[in-house]
């Protein structure tokens, strides 16, 4: 049986929405990683053989970008313009329209014409796809345009993290609800306090939608609380390659009313209210963004998006919110060795945040939203044998963005505070309207100062003493079930104690993908290394129950060193989203241990 055959899929409330088509999106052009890298500087001009289709190519620094030649007037092909010395424009050789391909703008005729750009990706060995989202602004379709609202009629109630609550018109709307326990094993924890009726206010929403499977928006200790009192709440999900609820079964929480929506289609809540999940460029087979608009207003949420929709996102939205915090990885936190000197690591994670804070700030003056609201990063690593994360993983503040963009724009920002409301209405007429923004009561507690480890640790913590790592061919069961081989890596795995030091009687092996072999010793072949320490509790929960290695990495539940220093994207990217759905059979292991 498909295992969305489970799933109650989505029911138009309006007609006409058939008419739409589904957002997809088509690969026009693959580059190998040789083609690539020999891409010049400026423009190039490059053929699809297969289906003869021309594209022109802008190459500065590490940017790329990219278009079809083909004129905007009536189809003509671009060749180099040899009146342009900055080497940017090209020149139509019909009618002699001119493209400044660096800018995708026309010159000739100047103005308001702009060129298609396609996406441009990078494929996972650094060879380059062009690809076109078809259609590429699907909120354009069926337009509206904004009707009066009155006071208090949309309100956005600030929750927690990327938890924000929605009141639009008679519709309660929630997006991604983390509210209690930790998410990436026990590596996050929430830095806000919660409203105390967070609980309620789920419970009052007509619909959730939950971005992507990451547990600090998809977070099962929460859902079980709400599934407690609602099991049938609608929740809405992109329909990802990757299903957001593919570990539902196991959760052990009953939610009966989960809904997968395809990309780029408005979905009609009623009739002054609707929605349009969209795709990430960087992530699509696991991340989405959302669009939702009432009475014509729209509301832009991009969540942890690296390229939403392609980097092609709707302009002079009422209200944007994005992540811009960063630290959402164990990178360089979690490694040793080499370069990984505690100097080199500071100022990577200083420059990497600076460059993350600049990007959202761009983002933000190019597509003018009125009103802007950084989210999505409030969470803190506060178990304490995380301390050494919590100090060295800095992340952004969201003042010094909210000035950066205040100073650049007349956009304005808001900082939430847990329980904070945002009158729409009242800051789309007036920004310093009083009562545009309530904040929450004098002595409300904003941020959290303890957090219920226990818990969750016990949960961790009984898959140590399971049966099944009392047979060590439970290593060769689990990497058989896992899939990833064929590729040129030895693994070292080292089960530890809570200071990465080995575990006492734990288990330390190795792993060679070449050929899934389990080597006493590393074998004589040339071969890149990397040695993972992890913690036993959480890769033994993590092994027993089938589940993706964020909770080791993006948990920082790992140390990790590697020979030579590079990033292996199909060994992190297979064990981080592409495992298998089910968890493997451990009954069946044991039975045949005897
Ligand atoms: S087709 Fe390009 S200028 Fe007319």
């Amino acid at each position: 049986m498909c295992w969305r055959s489970c799933f109650v899929l989505f029911d138009p409330f309006l007609p006409g929405m058939e008419q739409s088509i589904e957002q997809t999106t088509e690969v026009l052009l693959c580059l190998s990683p040789g083609e690539a890298a020999d891409l010049k500087e400026g423009i190039n001009f490059l053929r699809n053989k297969k289906t003869g289709k021309d594209f022109i190519l802008y190459k500065s620094k590490n940017r790329v970008r990219a278009c079809k030649n083909m004129c905007k007037h009536q189809g003509g092909l671009f060749i180099k313009d040899i009146e342009d010395l900055d080497g940017r424009s090209v020149r139509c050789t019909k009618h002699n329209w001119r493209l400044d391909v660096s800018t995708m703008k026309y010159i000739n005729p100047p103005g308001s014409f702009c060129q298609d750009e396609l996406v441009v990706e990078m494929d996972e060995e650094n060879g380059l796809l062009l690809l076109e989202l078809n259609p590429p602004n699907p909120w354009d379709s069926e337009p509206r345009s904004p009707e009066h609202l009155a006071f208090g009629e949309v309100q956005i109630t600030y929750l927690t993290h990327a938890c924000m609550d929605l009141k639009l018109g008679d519709k309660r709307m929630v997006f991604d609800p983390w509210l209690t326990g930790p998410a990436f094993a026990r590596g996050w924890w929430l830095l806000h306090e919660p409203p105390s009726d967070w609980l309620e206010r789920l419970c009052q929403a007509d619909l959730i939608y939950i971005s992507h499977m990451h547990s600090d928006h998809l977070s099962y200790p929460t859902l079980k609380e709400l599934a407690g009192r609602r099991p049938d709440i609608p929740i809405y999900v992109g329909n990802t390659e990757r299903p957001v609820f593919w570990n539902l079964n196991q959760s052990g929480v009953q939610l009966t009313n989960i809904n997968i929506v395809p990309f780029g289609i408005w979905q009609q809540v009623d009739k002054n209210l609707r929605f349009m999940i969209l795709m990430d460029g960087v992530h699509p087979e696991m991340d989405t963004c959302i669009i939702v608009e009432y009475k014509g207003h729209k509301i832009l949420n991009t969540v942890d998006c690296t390229r939403p929709n392609g980097g092609r996102l709707p302009e002079k939205v009422a209200l944007m919110m994005s992540d811009f915090a960063g630290g959402a990885s164990g990178f360089p936190m979690t490694f040793s060795g080499g370069k990984f000197t505690e100097e080199w690591k500071a100022q990577f994670i200083k420059a990497e945040r600076k460059k993350l804070l600049n990007y959202k700030a761009r983002l933000v003056k190019d597509l003018q939203p009125r009103i802007y609201c950084p989210f999505a990063g409030y969470f803190v690593e506060s178990h304490p044998s995380d301390k050494y994360i919590k100090e060295t993983n800095i992340k952004n503040d969201p003042n010094e963005l909210n000035n950066l963009i205040k100073k650049n724009s007349d956009v304005v920002t808001w900082t939430p505070r847990p329980g904070a409301t945002l009158d729409l209405s009242r800051m789309l007429k007036d920004p310093t309207d009083s009562k545009g923004i309530i904040e929450p009561p004098e002595g409300t507690k904003i941020y959290k100062d303890s957090w219920d480890f226990e818990p969750y640790l016990n949960i961790l913590n009984a898959a140590v003493g399971d049966d099944i790592f009392l047979h060590s061919s439970w290593i060769k069961e689990y990497f058989t079930w896992a899939g990833f081989k064929d590729y040129n890596l030895v693994v070292r795995m080292i089960e530890t104690d809570e200071d990465f030091s080995p575990f006492p009687g734990g288990y330390d092996y190795l792993v060679d993908f070449l050929d899934l072999s389990f080597p006493k010793e590393r074998p004589s072949r040339e071969h890149p290394y990397e040695e993972i320490r992890s913690r036993v509790d959480v890769i033994r929960h993590v092994v027993k129950n089938g589940l993706l290695w964020d909770d080791l990495y993006i948990g920082f539940q790992t140390r990790l060193q590697r020979s030579p220093d590079i990033y292996h994207h199909l060994f992190w990217n297979h064990f981080q989203i592409k495992l298998p759905l089910t968890p493997p059979n451990w009954r069946s292991f044991l039975m045949h241990c005897g």
